[in-house]
């Protein structure tokens, strides 16, 4: 039976990584005019992870911070599924070791998805209609973890950054609720960008995947005005993957003139700047802070539009566009939730923001080093590396081809499953 309350984000937490990067910094070293950076990108910093921080220990502290800042009980939870391009493994899924290390209940379903930056908006879908049926009240933690990193001294390097997001989905969802239906999708097997399993570093054709972006975009919104019976003046936000928050800039201009083509020319109650300026510039402070999440880019703008949006925010409507290069896209739309005053302290990406450690050049170049040691077969020789013990959970390096992970506090193992009670006659009729 559908909830009256629908189905949606129930609750919403950001891991920003401690350290990072000024990308004036980087601009310097590389050469190049910091405008570049700053104006034709849009970015002014970005996320380095400390060798002890991997996907799958900022997985563990964005939902650490989401369970214990909105109260959540993890036996609750039946449903875990992690999106990222950053997999640890070729076989065992970063859901496995965030189950464990959360502690999470025996009775749950635990998996990856994979889609380069899509594979957190396909984890989301996977939970919404879960949430909606067989779930029977139990929630769905959905994570986006991700380490954005390419070549040093590429073109592709000041589009660096990386974090997670972790989302509680199910059928109270007073953060964001989804609209059932409103939802457009689009693939094409493109060689845009790319990460074969003997690489650290992404391969990119950075034109060919601005312009794959782009007509994903074109193609799902068309799509999706077609199909959900909404158009231009239904969104108060329009919010969308963030590679560079410049791209944002990109997707929202093809939209207005789109927009202004319908119209033939006439009719629009705000010039460009001013719609981008009320419509999507609200979502894109983490990003220009934080630089790409991949998975997380698109939920953490959504995040940081709650966070820093006003009293009007709540339920707006927003459209969502979700981008993953080689490519798949999907445009789908949803409603701000009710009470925002109890949520929006809980989310904290300024305050984690201004807690950063700065690095300069030398220093991100020495992270960088020291996490393709620990990525290798037996780097595991004790403790942290300095300035690595700072969270609830370090990776410490591999030792018998096991990644070893220290957790503090230790997590129960949890064998109490959580199971609502079920007459499976009452649904399949037999
Ligand atoms: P580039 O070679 O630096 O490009 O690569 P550029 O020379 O065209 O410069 C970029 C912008 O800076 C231009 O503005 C210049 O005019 C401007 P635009 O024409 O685009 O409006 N510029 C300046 N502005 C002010 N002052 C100056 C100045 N100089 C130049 N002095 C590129 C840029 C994004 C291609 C590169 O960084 C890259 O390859 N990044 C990685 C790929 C990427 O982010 N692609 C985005 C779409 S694909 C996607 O989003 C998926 C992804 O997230 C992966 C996934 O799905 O998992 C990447």
């Amino acid at each position: 039976m559908q909830s009256p309350h629908g189905v949606g984000i129930e609750a919403i937490s950001v891991c920003v990584p401690r350290y990072w990067l000024p990308l004036t910094a980087l601009a310097e070293a590389n050469g190049v005019e910091p405008a570049k950076y700053a104006v034709g990108l849009g970015v002014e910093g970005m996320a380095v992870t400390h060798p002890n921080e991997d996907a799958v220990t900022m997985a563990v502290e964005a939902s650490d911070a989401l369970l214990k800042r909105y109260d959540i009980d993890r036996h609750s939870i039946g449903l875990l599924v992690v999106g990222s391009e950053t997999g640890v493994d070729a076989a065992k899924p970063i859901a496995a070791y965030v189950h464990g290390l959360l502690g999470l209940p025996f009775a749950c379903r635990t998996l990856d998805t994979k889609h380069a930056c899509y594979s957190a908006t396909a984890a989301l879908a996977l939970a919404r209609d879960w949430c909606a049926g067989s779930g029977r009240g139990r929630k769905a933690l959905i994570i986006a973890t991700d380490i954005a990193r390419y070549e040093v001294g590429s073109a592709g390097e000041p589009t660096q950054g990386a974090g997670a997001v972790a989302m509680l989905v199910g059928d109270h969802p007073s953060v964001f609720v989804f609209e059932p239906y409103r939802e457009a999708f689009f693939a094409r097997h493109v060689m845009d960008f790319w990460r074969p399993h003997y690489r650290s570093t992404a391969i990119v054709d950075g034109p060919a995947s601005v312009e794959s972006y782009l007509a994903a975009l074109e193609s799902t919104y068309a799509d999706f005005e077609r199909h959900s019976g909404l158009g231009w003046d239904d969104f108060e936000y329009l919010l969308f993957h963030v590679p560079f928050p410049k791209m944002a800039c990109k997707a929202f201009k093809l939209l207005y003139e789109r927009e202004v083509a319908r119209r033939n020319g006439s009719g629009m109650t705000q010039a460009l700047g001013e719609a981008f300026e009320s419509r999507t510039v609200p979502s894109l402070w983490p990003n220009r802070a934080m630089g790409n999440l991949y998975s997380g880019s698109l939920y953490a703008s959504l995040a940081g539009l709650l966070e820093r949006g006003d009293g009007s925010v709540e339920g707006a409507r927003a459209g969502l566009f979700s981008y993953g290069s080689g490519c798949c896209g999907e445009f789908f739309s949803g409603r701000v939730g009710p009470d925002a005053a109890a949520w929006r302290g809980k989310i904290d990406i300024a305050g984690q923001i201004k807690r950063r450690t700065r690095l300069d050049y030398t220093g991100y170049i020495s992270f960088r080093e020291q996490s393709a040691r620990l990525a290798e077969e037996g780097s595991h020789t004790g403790g942290a590396v300095p300035g690595g013990h700072f969270g609830r959970v370090a990776f410490l390096g591999i030792k018998d081809h096991q990644r070893v992970y220290e957790s503090s506090p230790r997590p129960a193992v949890s064998d109490t499953p959580f199971l609502p009670a079920y007459n499976a006659s009452a649904h399949t009729g037999k």
